[in-house]
């Protein structure tokens, strides 16, 4: 009888010093025996693993099967988790990669060096359909009757729109008041999802969703579901189709939650282990400047995953410092304003997977980044444009050479936060002010503001002149 995933997949404590293992049918946010994260795992041995990536290519044949035609599930070899007959998929990673040649000039690469994967092309408008798909389905094999999250915005947008499209579960989210997108709390409203406001920020609504997780039994969609990390795999595989199997030589991610660069990390770990690639590309995960625990962890307190022994204490100390000093996080790029990473352990591990840099961006440098990108591509949200800030400071450091083949991931659409675009382009300066220079925006170089004339043919058509 052929393995089933039930037999072949299991989840693992990332700590090497533990290591226990648990079934896939068993619903865990955190190893029950260390507190420690869980990864998914796989007896690769027993299991039909493609002898090249170049396999995938037949599944555009058959795109009448929604199951390969699904961005995520036609790679679902490499997160064999589930039986084919229980994975939900409402078409997601229809995402594309853009060179963007107006953009590489901006950072300073040569011509046709510099790619742009547009994850906003998903269903709710960001990267989390990847792994919404992959925890929704793991909420179907479990019977989950409720799954919550806590969100910046887009978690929820696309948990609720999973709930939505399916009805297989009812969906609670929980937000920061006042921290959210616009374009974002529409989405969790109009998706019909239960929506609770905390007083508070991201990272208190985070530990609040895991109280009430445990409290009444409610499947759980933030990151440290270690199913919803290996649909977000996918995104990497999709870059590498994109460029016939070629790996980059960097990929560059806004880094909130850090869930992304943790599954990516993951995801070059294995396919190097089932020799499907011979080559990792290196990793760049850029914090915003106000939410930059990453940075200051690694740039400046050195610490390593160091082989599964990543510095504890010094860890524990840094957020003691933050508890005592009430330090919040604080950017425009709300949907990375965090500052308690709660995959900062996996990271660590994509990190040095990945021979990996941090780096932190202003918000000045975001937005300017933004208006680049949406001048010279498809346009996306304040936290994506970090990627291209972080990718232009590491090409002015040398570290990225003019050559080098970079990948920036634009996580969300450029819908979910217009207030911040309008407010950039303004020729209105009271508004600038108000909305961007209270966050310490000094200026708009790219700025694209509209021309106000009045309702005259005349002063139109000299309008048009000028
Ligand atoms: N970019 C966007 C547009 C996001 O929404 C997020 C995270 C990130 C980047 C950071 O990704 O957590 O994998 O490092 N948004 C979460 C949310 C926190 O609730 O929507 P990460």
């Amino acid at each position: 009888m052929p393995a089933t995933a039930l037999d072949t997949a299991f989840q693992k404590c990332l700590n090497s010093a533990c290591g226990a293992t648990f079934g896939v049918d068993e619903v865990l946010t955190a190893c029950p025996q260390c507190g420690d994260l869980l990864d998914l795992n796989y007896d690769w041995d027993r299991l039909p693993v493609p002898r090249s990536l170049r396999d995938f290519e037949a599944k555009w044949s058959n795109r009448r099967d929604p199951l390969d035609y699904s961005g995520v599930w036609r790679f679902r070899q490499l997160f064999p988790f589930a039986e084919d007959r229980q994975i939900v998929t409402i078409g997601e990673g229809q995402t594309i990669l853009q060179q963007s040649d107006s953009v590489a000039g901006y950072v300073g690469m040569d011509t046709g060096r510099l790619h742009l994967q547009y994850e906003g092309l998903n269903p709710s408008g960001s990267f989390k359909d990847n792994g919404m798909t992959a925890a929704s389905t793991h909420a179907r094999m479990v019977n989950a009757r409720t799954a919550a999250c806590a969100s910046t915005g887009n978690t929820s947008a696309s948990l609720a729109i999973y709930a939505s499209t399916t009805r297989l579960f009812r969906v609670v989210v929980f937000i920061g008041s006042g921290k959210i997108a616009f374009g974002k709390l529409s989405q969790a409203l109009d998706y019909d999802a239960r929506t609770i406001q905390i007083e508070g920020d991201f990272d208190d609504a985070l530990a609040r969703v895991q109280e009430v997780a445990r409290e009444r039994g409610i499947y759980l969609c933030n990151s440290v579901n270690p199913f919803r990390l290996e649909g977000q795999k996918s995104i990497m595989f999709r870059v590498l189709e994109a460029l016939a199997w070629e790996p980059p030589d960097w990929i560059v991610v806004p880094g909130g939650n850090l869930g992304n660069s943790s599954a990516f990390g993951k995801a070059f770990a294995e396919l190097k282990q089932l020799g499907l690639i011979t080559r990792i590309p290196r990793l760049a995960v850029i914090n915003a400047a106000g939410a930059n625990t990453l940075h200051q962890l690694v740039n400046g307190h050195g610490v390593r995953w160091n082989g599964g022994t990543p510095d504890t204490a010094r860890i524990d100390a840094f957020f003691d410092k933050m508890d005592a000093d009430n330090h919040r996080a604080s950017t425009l790029a709300s949907a990375i304003e965090i500052n308690r990473p709660v995959n900062l352990r996996k990271c660590l591990r994509a990190l040095e997977v990945c021979d990996g840099v941090v780096r932190e961006v202003s918000d000045q440098e975001i937005l300017d980044a933004k208006a680049q990108v949406g001048a010279g591509g498809f346009g996306c949200e304040p936290a994506s444009a970090a990627s291209v800030a972080g990718a232009k400071k590491l090409r002015a450091e040398g570290v990225i050479a003019p050559s080098d083949r970079v990948v920036c991931i634009l996580t969300g659409h450029q819908l979910k936060d217009p207030d911040a675009t309008v407010a950039y382009h303004s020729a209105d300066r009271e508004m600038f002010d108000k909305k961007l220079g209270s966050r310490g925006v000094k200026s708009a170089a790219y700025a694209n503001s509209p021309v106000v004339v009045p309702n005259q043919l005349e002063a139109i058509l000299a309008a048009l002149e000028a």
